[in-house]
């Protein structure tokens, strides 16, 4: 996968992905993921990406020429087809796992930083695919939102995770993971819950199950309603909602 971030302070972008898993990923080839300054498509003394809004207000606007010059370039350079423009702006759609998992189909991305009071709507109408928010608070800039979007997509990567731990894992059923344990088996008087130590695998996957419907139950009740659930394992809901209640 190829992805470009456009953003006026890419040195705020430098740090996440030169380190740890997402630094392994491109290493590895798995993602080439390229920093483009905006301000390098502006041609005047002042390299001015943004402007005052037309009748009057608040702020500064970043302007449409730079943005729609450093797609086009970037789209033209792009090896791939089918490239997904992405605009982050607290106006934009909520973020999830499933919005994750769609994009981690794509072959190029291209994330814009929104900065500033806003971007110019002819931005928005004719240049952008999709509009993500990352959550329901306003940050001072789209490049640390574009940053968890980035980091979301590349762990779903073929071939980043084993294959185990991505089929397992917290939100592919939409339902939260388990508790999870390592040595020493008693610590300060918590001691692990004793089927972890059992050997009984099928018992373990029951109980983690279980866990993880009760941990879902107790902190995203929301989730469940979109849950596929086993008849067995909707009894068992039932009984944990009677304790409860
Ligand atoms: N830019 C400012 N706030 C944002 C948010 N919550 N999500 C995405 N981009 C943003």
């Amino acid at each position: 996968m190829k992805i470009d971030l456009v953003t006026i302070f890419p040195g705020i972008l430098e740090g996440p992905f030169k380190e740890s898993m997402i630094k392994r990923a491109a290493d590895r080839g798995l993602v080439d993921i390229d920093l483009v300054d905006l301000r390098k498509y502006t041609y005047d003394r002042h390299r001015q990406v943004d402007d005052a809004p037309y009748g009057g207000g608040y702020g500064m606007i970043l302007k449409p020429e730079p943005l729609f010059e450093a797609v086009e370039d970037l789209k033209n350079k792009s090896v791939c087809e089918g490239t997904w423009v992405i605009l982050l702006t607290p106006q934009g759609q909520r973020f999830n796992q499933h919005r994750a998992l769609k994009l981690a189909e794509k072959k190029h991305l291209i994330l814009i930083c929104g900065r500033y009071e806003g971007v110019d709507e002819r931005v928005r109408v004719a240049l952008v695919d999709e509009e993500i928010s990352i959550g329901d608070y306003v940050l001072t800039g789209g490049e640390l939102a574009a940053a968890v979007v980035v980091d979301a997509v590349v762990r779903l990567l073929p071939g980043f995770l084993e294959d185990e731990a991505s089929a397992d894992e917290s939100f592919s059923e939409l339902l939260l993971e388990y508790p999870h344990y390592t040595r020493p088996a008693a610590y300060r008087g918590m001691e692990v819950p004793p089927v972890l130590l059992s050997g009984n695998h099928s018992e373990i996957g029951c109980w983690r199950r279980k866990q993880s419907l009760k941990r879902t139950y107790e902190r995203r009740p929301d989730l469940l309603q979109q849950a596929d659930l086993l008849p067995k394992e909707k009894v068992f809901l039932e009984e944990i909602k009677k304790q409860q209640s």
